[in-house]
């Protein structure tokens, strides 16, 4: 029989704790199968507190060995114990203030849900983000109990790591001292036989800070680009947002294991390997912009969200917008801003835009939740980060950074909600912000249509707004939409510089003179304007603009705003492929702008790189969908595929003057500049090989001396259908965890879709598919959900049992993984019948496992419907 459903937890029902920790202490005695922890904490009355006055510890699989109040041994008739905690009655409890002590034994080697502490590659490790620490000790697990932790550690291990600063140390022992107070579930615990990478900090006050980034030994080599990522991160928070560091040390720890990119443990962060490691041999130009902005995202988190947390687990798009806001300022900062913006709204679309269309739409703010670890979305990251990024727009960046050090100085040391946040804004600005807060509790992706008419020397442009209806919210109000913007004449000539209009209505009417605009640009007086709207895509809507083909050329070839010529582009190779699946014809106009752009040696090679990239599968299913067609996956694919060989025919001559212009070299750097060319030169490189045939790719494979260049050789050469070089890349790389996740995912994702499902099969079989590995399992099931939509959908259904079989057989050892992969069947109400009964199915199928995880069950109910 199944357990009865979890229920969900509502924000509104938050109270504040009955009890505050003033100070922790606690004592490790390591050991795999049997770690002993001893805990001494000193508790008070909250005065605020709300709640019975009991003592509730949270606490999941711990074996209880003792536990003591005031140093009166509690016997179990003093306490109720339940598998998630321990609550002391309020009658057994000291009034004011009283020392708790337990001691309790935990399995950090049978751990494998990779949460708590748990062993990865012979080491010990911790996550506890967002209810780890219950497993390991009893505890008031909930952000809004902050306090100093003292750690000692007893193991064999060579280097033994918490929070903080170093206290004493001896053989086989160390203590750690944290005098910043914080939640449970940023503390940390690392011990292992590890190597560092060392370097040094001094902060804008003089202070002097170690460095330290902490491998395996034989990965030390591998750590420069993070350090160096980390240093330049450490100034950036300076120099923007006045942040200093405030500890003597900053450890970084790279691990295998590890369900999500990075953690912010104060002072302790610990990665995915994933990105910390780099070589020019072993990772790519994409693998470095990761690695430098989660290394930065991880260091802002140090104040935003350690110095200032979370009252609970509904503002967490409180520290993750925000702090995603500041990574991706800082990409901006260090990169090209203009492709940095473009990079970001595809993921944002890719991710956020599909998750805010289908059943799991959900607030930046969620209102209730059965599993927390199922509400670490692009929602509330990406969507969040958009919102911090339209109230900059609004307020002005001066107002923006007053606003930013009056949170600082108001909040720090607290545990904070978004009224908390919003309120800093109108203190400091004066602003109402009251509408603007339905960004934090409307679920949706609003749509925005510009329609406009020239009525003799005045233009009309009309803006309306919907918002549509999500799962529980059938109703919305209307949201504030920065719109910047500008007006050109049909000759590109720009009428209009950049303004900002903000649409806070339903709808609106704008007026312009246009006789004055056409004297000012000293033009006659036209019949027709293009509007550019949303320039820099100044809010995370859907815009339905009445721009004609000609309009957006004319966009592509003259905006002054990067982001909307790329824009414009996208849109018209977006309608060719739409027009291509219903039969239509392809537009020589386009590929003759796309000619002429990419032979622009004035613009990036960065940004000409992601004009030649087309809308991916799912793009082109949901456009589809939207369009009141069903997708078919199959067509959507082939169609595509088509669409590249005809580009590729049509931009044969400035493909290969690329090429050969584009090369950077033997000497790599993974440097902006450099890593444009090459994307450049491999977007060419994948395109002619489509048409040429797999010899400039097989030259390419050869001559590679950076897995970025050998990547784009392998995956072009798995798509014109070579079958040695896969054993090839095997077998040179083959003792390189990561580059093995890109042999297992290549060879998925460049699979011909009827061999798709196939091959992730036989790749399973593969003694290197080590399927409790995250990122093993995500190369694999990702490399087809994700990686080959026209695969995954395959019309037998295969696809569909294929994740279920595996989502099903992780989840008894990682629900936070297996729930998270689930997320491939969220768009099953695009398609046919037969498509939307099989994935039904297979939903239920996973429903009626027996002991399934509160994670994958919640996922899989709210994906059902
Ligand atoms: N807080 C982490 C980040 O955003 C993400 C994370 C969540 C990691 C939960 C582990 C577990 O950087
Ligand atoms: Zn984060």
């Amino acid at each position: 029989m199944k357990d009865a459903a979890p229920q969900p937890i509502h924000l509104a029902d938050y109270r504040p704790p009955s009890h505050l920790v003033e100070t922790v202490a606690l004592t490790f005695r390591l050991s795999p199968g049997a770690t002993r922890v001893l805990s001494r904490i000193r508790f008070r009355a909250n005065p605020a507190g709300l709640e019975n006055g009991n003592l509730r510890l949270d606490g999941e699989g711990l074996r209880l060995i003792s536990c003591a109040i005031d140093g009166v041994a509690l016997t179990a008739l003093d306490y109720l114990l339940t598998p998630e905690g321990l609550t002391v009655p309020a009658e057994r409890l000291p009034a004011q203030s009283f020392l708790w002590e337990a001691e309790v034994e935990i399995d950090p080697a049978g751990n494998t849900a990779l949460e708590g502490l748990y062993m990865s590659g012979g080491m010990y490790c911790t996550q506890c983000e967002a209810e780890g620490f219950r497993k390991i000790t009893f505890y008031p697990d909930r952000p809004d109990v902050m306090a100093p932790f003292t750690v000692r550690i007893e193991g064999d291990a060579s280097v033994l790591l918490s929070n903080g600063n170093p206290g004493a140390s001896g053989p086989g022992w160390a203590e750690w001292h944290d005098p910043w107070p914080k939640p449970a579930y940023l503390f940390a615990l690392v011990a292992g036989d590890l190597v560092a990478h060392r370097d040094a900090f001094t902060t804008m006050s003089g202070r002097a800070v170690d460095l330290n980034i902490w491998v395996r030994p034989g990965d030390e080599g591998k750590c420069a680009y993070a350090m160096d990522a980390l240093k330049r991160s450490m100034r950036w928070d300076e120099e923007v947002y006045g942040r200093e560091y405030d500890l003597d040390v900053f450890n970084i720890v790279a691990v295998d294991d590890f369900n999500m990119g990075a953690m912010e443990n104060k002072g302790l962060n610990i990665f995915n390997s994933k990105y910390v490691l780099a070589s020019p041999e072993t990772a790519t130009d994409r693998d470095y912009d990761f690695i430098e902005s989660i290394v930065a995202h991880e260091y802002f988190h140090n104040w935003t969200g350690n110095r200032i947390t979370c009252r609970d687990w509904f503002q967490l798009c409180l520290k993750e917008g925000l702090t995603v806001f500041r990574d991706q300022q800082f990409s901006a900062d260090t990169r090209s801003a203009a492709v940095q913006r473009i990079e970001d709204v595809l993921q944002l679309r890719a991710r956020q835009f599909r998750e805010d269309a289908g059943p799991l739409a959900h607030n930046v703010r969620p209102d209730s939740y059965v599993e927390i670890n199922n509400f670490y979305t692009a929602t509330v990251y990406e969507k969040g980060a958009e919102v911090i990024g339209m109230l900059k727009r609004i307020v002005g960046a001066q107002e923006y950074r007053a606003a930013l050090d009056e949170y600082f100085r108001r909040h720090d040391g607290q545990a904070c909600t978004i009224e908390d946040w919003l309120a800093v804004f109108q203190d400091v600005t004066g602003r109402d912000l009251s509408q603007f807060k339905r960004w934090y509790t409307q679920a949706g992706t609003p749509r925005l249509t510009a329609e406009w008419q020239v009525a003799g020397d005045r233009l009309h442009l009309r803006l309306a707004q919907v918002v549509p209806p999500t799962p529980d919210q059938p109703l919305k109000e209307p949201v504030v939409i920065p719109i910047a913007m500008g007006l050109l004449a049909a000759d590109g000539t720009e009428l209009l510089p950049e303004t900002h209009v903000i649409l806070d209505s339903r709808e609106t009417v704008l007026d312009f003179d246009l006789a004055k605009m056409a004297a000012q640009a000293g033009i006659a007086l036209p019949d027709r304007v293009i509007p550019s709207l949303l320039r820099g895509f100044s809010a995370p809507v859907i815009l339905d603009a009445a721009l004609t083909r000609a309009d957006r050329l004319v966009l592509l070839a003259h905006d002054p705003d990067p982001f909307n010529r790329w824009e414009a582009g996208r849109s018209l190779m977006r309608e060719t492929l739409m027009g291509m699946l219903t039969g239509g014809a392809r537009d020589p106009a386009l590929f003759d702008a796309l000619g002429r752009l990419l032979a622009d040696e004035r613009l990036d090679a960065a940004f000409r790189a992601l004009c030649l990239a087309l809308p991916s599968e799912d793009d082109l299913a949901q456009a589809a969908h939207d369009g009141g067609l069903v997708p078919d996956p199959t067509a959507i694919h082939a169609t595509r595929k088509a669409f590249q060989s005809a580009m590729a025919s049509a931009l044969h001559g400035p493909l290969a003057a690329l090429y050969d212009a584009k090369d950077p070299g033997p000497d790599y750097s993974p440097d902006a500049a450099q890593a444009a060319d090459r994307a450049l030169r491999n977007a060419a490189l994948a395109l002619l090989t489509r048409i040429e045939g797999p010899d400039r790719a097989r030259a390419h494979y050869d001559a590679a001396t950076n897995m970025t260049d050998e990547i784009a050789a392998f995956t072009a050469l798995l798509e014109a259908g070579d079958t040695d070089v896969a054993q090839r890349f095997h077998d040179r790389w083959k003792d390189d965890r990561l580059v093995m996740d890109k042999w297992f995912m290549a060879q998925i994702t460049h699979a011909a879709p009827d061999r798709a499902v196939a091959t992730a099969r036989a790749l399973t079989d593969h003694p290197l598919f080590d399927w409790t590995n995250p990122n093993r399992f995500r190369s694999v099931i990702g490399g087809l959900t994700a990686g080959n939509p026209a695969g995954f959908h395959d019309p037998s259904g295969a696809g569909y049992a294929f994740l279920a079989d595996w989502l099903i057989r992780l989840d008894a050892k990682n629900p936070q993984t297996a729930a998270r992969m689930s997320t491939a069947y969220e768009t099953w109400a695009r398609y046919d019948a037969d498509r939307q009964d099989m994935i039904r199915a297979e939903l239920d199928r996973i429903a009626a496992t027996e002991g399934l995880s509160r994670d994958l069950s919640e996922m899989v109910g709210r994906i059902r419907g």
